[in-house]
């Protein structure tokens, strides 16, 4: 009789512990994250307010959370890009907003309640595409003058950092801002206006 099979078997056992309890301490690294950036299923399907964490998205980047079926983006900004938005003003077909794509505390140059942070739908005005996000700049393969923005691979429309549309595109309009409202500096409600919250305190 040989100790060696006994060893093994637990050598075996021993590491197949460690794996379950490296995997479960992984998943609870990710978790939390991931559920900051996901609403529940049941919140989706009713078509609820999404609480969306911004906190963790970084300057220049972009993050999609899911309401009423809907992708949402929520941009944060730098300086540069938001100082970009008045250099296209004359390129736009809609610069003031004037179309009603965004609601009213939104109807401004950033199109947004912060200007650090755009929220909105992705997608495109023509036939609801989805447009791609390009920050980057010098791009003279979509503009010769390209500040940043989005581009819309189906049918070439192109919009700015705000989801303004630009002149002669087949898109028709500017992307919609969805309401929404901010209850701290790092989460904002999504499908919900601010004066919702006003409401529930009356
Ligand atoms: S769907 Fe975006 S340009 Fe046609």
């Amino acid at each position: 009789m040989s100790n060696e099979g006994v060893d093994d078997g637990r050598r075996r056992f021993l590491t197949a512990a460690t794996s379950v309890v490296g995997a479960a301490g992984a998943a609870a690294v990710v978790w939390p994250f991931l559920a900051s950036l996901k609403p529940s299923a049941k919140a989706q399907a009713a078509g609820a307010p999404v609480q969306a964490d911004i906190s963790k998205i970084e300057e220049g980047q972009q993050v999609t959370f899911v309401w009423r079926g809907s992708n949402i983006w929520v941009l944060r900004r730098s300086k540069d890009m938001i100082a970009s938005l008045s250099q296209v003003t004359a390129q736009l077909s809609d610069p003031k907003c004037e179309q009603d794509q965004q609601p009213a505390y939104c109807k401004n140059e950033t199109r947004s309640i912060k200007p650090e942070f755009l929220v909105m739908n992705g997608k495109c005005t023509h036939l609801g595409c989805s447009p791609s996000f390009k920050p980057d700049h010098p791009a003279p393969e979509i503009d010769a003058n390209w500040l940043g923005g989005y581009f819309c691979p189906c049918h070439g429309s192109k919009y700015d950092l705000a989801g303004r549309v630009f002149n002669g595109m087949p898109a028709p309009l500017n992307m919609v801002v969805p309401p929404h409202r901010y209850v701290s500096d790092t989460v904002v409600v999504i499908g919900e206006d601010p004066t919702d919250a006003k409401k529930e305190a009356a």
